[in-house]
């Protein structure tokens, strides 16, 4: 009892700052997933150093723009709400308010100081890498220095990063994402990634299964473990030997109250026979596979390197539904890429065709700084490229509505994640990661159940208990 009320003490003192009333941070978080956890990471390492998150930017002491660098669009945001918040800032500075702002992920990795040159009002610029020592920074800020830091720390920010606390992961709800590898040594030609997240790190087993298992107890019931090429992950198991990703899912299968394993981003060519086996050998498992082609012209892919030819990855996708006939397919797309004849594009369209996707995501080619993709010859126009990407987007969402519309009639585990807009109401997520509502259902946040598709809506199902 004494030591709880010591720990309750401390708490409150560290929460309540010097001016009595708790700091708070607002994390804006862009691009995929990895972020998306980053930033849930990056508030539990400051909970620690005694902020409170707060949904608003406008009642924030620390904002924190958690960045990506993907695309060009993509990173010119953030200078569009650096702008803003400069204009916050100063009239905070009238109040006698201060702001702090930072900028974390991967703009700040790529442009470092740059940043601070076209920003000055930016007070922290962090990398990655280095998000466990975030209260470190701030405390440097807080004496008035300005914070850059996007060195590749040698110690293991998984090490360092506190892990996810209870009350957060029950606020986050029943589905969480999980962070096993991070990094690529693939250089694609026209990926920002490896320079970005730098070369591969893959988590050890013990450190993923204690993160998985607090996850489970705070009653998490779904994991989606997340790599730049999660399926490349090869970590070090409790008696020393090397795992694969295969042997780590049917590990982390038996983790009680865990019912469903995800994992997302894959390459082709890391698809090994494991893996493979995974998907007919675990119901956890769940049937459904995001596994990015990008073209499907043979001359594009090689100047790409992605290191596959389109006939390798027709065949793969053959073997993985030999595993696991229901398995629904998922991939990203570039079109315009340079050189890219309307030859190559229509192979793009063949391969569309020829795997038929459930949910698919395309770009046109944006050329980034420092990728070997921007110094080639034969760019193509905007007007070529938009005119492709049109295309594509047309053949993949008839896609996605003929996958969408085949579901009516089936009855499927649905996950209830939470309560729909009206009363009785809940909404799920079916196997395929499809929203499900279901009208007039009783049942609890987390319950898997069975229920029977009546209608679909663009993306969407509507159910009733089976
Ligand atoms: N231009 C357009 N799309 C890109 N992607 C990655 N880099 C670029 C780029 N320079 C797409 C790829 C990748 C997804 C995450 O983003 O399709 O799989
Ligand atoms: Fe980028 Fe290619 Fe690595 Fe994926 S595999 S992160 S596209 S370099």
């Amino acid at each position: 009892m004494e030591l709880e009320t010591t720990i309750i003490d401390e708490d409150r003192a560290a929460l309540e700052g010097a001016s009595g009333a708790p700091k708070k941070v607002f994390v804006k978080t862009y691009g995929c997933q990895m972020n998306v956890y980053d930033s849930q990471r990056m508030t539990d390492a400051l909970a620690a150093d005694g902020y409170v998150s707060t949904e608003a930017m406008d009642d924030a002491d620390l904002v924190l723009l958690n960045t990506c660098h993907i695309r060009e669009k993509a990173a010119d945001k953030v200078y569009s709400v650096l702008g803003r918040l400069r204009d916050l800032k100063s009239e905070r500075a009238d109040a006698g308010r201060d702001l702090t702002i930072g900028v974390a992920g991967c703009v700040a990795q790529a442009e470092g100081g740059e940043i601070l040159r076209r920003s000055p009002s930016v007070d922290l610029v962090v990398g990655p890498q280095t998000y466990h020592r975030l209260p470190e920074m701030l405390a440097k800020v807080r004496n008035g220095e300005k914070v850059v830091e996007t060195e590749y720390a040698i110690e293991d920010k998984f090490e360092h990063l506190p892990q996810p606390r209870r009350a957060e992961v029950i606020k986050r709800g029943v589905t969480a994402f999980l962070t096993v590898q991070e990094g690529c040594d693939k250089f694609c030609t026209f990926c920002v990634v490896p320079y970005t997240r730098g070369s591969e790190v893959s988590r050890p087993v013990r450190q993923i299964v204690a993160e998985a298992e607090r996850l489970a107890e705070a009653g998490v019931r779904e994991v989606t473990l997340l790599g730049q090429n999660v399926n490349a992950w090869h970590g070090e198991g409790p008696d020393g030997s090397e795992w694969g990703l295969g042997r780590l899912l049917h590990r982390l299968a038996e983790i009680k109250g865990l019912a469903r394993l995800r994992y997302t981003t894959s390459h082709p060519r890391d698809m090994d026979e494991d893996l493979i086996a995974a998907h007919r050998d675990l119901d956890a498992l769940m049937p459904y596979l995001h596994l990015p082609v990008q073209s499907g012209s043979d001359r594009i892919l090689k100047a790409m390197n992605r290191r596959h030819k389109a006939s390798d990855y027709l065949r793969l996708i053959e073997r993985v539904r030999g595993a696991r006939a229901d398995i629904a397919m998922s991939g990203d797309f570039i079109v315009g890429f340079p050189g890219e004849t309307e030859a190559d594009f229509e192979a793009t369209m063949q391969i569309v065709r020829e795997v038929g996707y459930a949910s698919a995501f395309s770009f046109k080619y944006s050329p980034r700084p420092g990728t070997p993709g921007a110094e080639m010859d034969g760019h193509l126009p905007e007007e070529v490229k938009d005119e492709r990407l049109q295309r594509l987007q047309a053949l993949l969402t008839e896609q996605q509505q003929d996958f969408t519309r085949g579901m009516v009639g089936r009855t499927m585990a649905t996950l209830i994640e939470k309560a729909g807009r009206q009363a009785g109401q809940k909404v799920g997520r079916s196997p395929w990661l499809q929203p499900v509502i279901i009208d007039e259902m009783a049942a609890e946040i987390g319950d898997i159940i069975d229920v029977r598709i009546t209608k679909t809506g663009y993306n969407s199902l509507f159910a009733e208990p089976a």
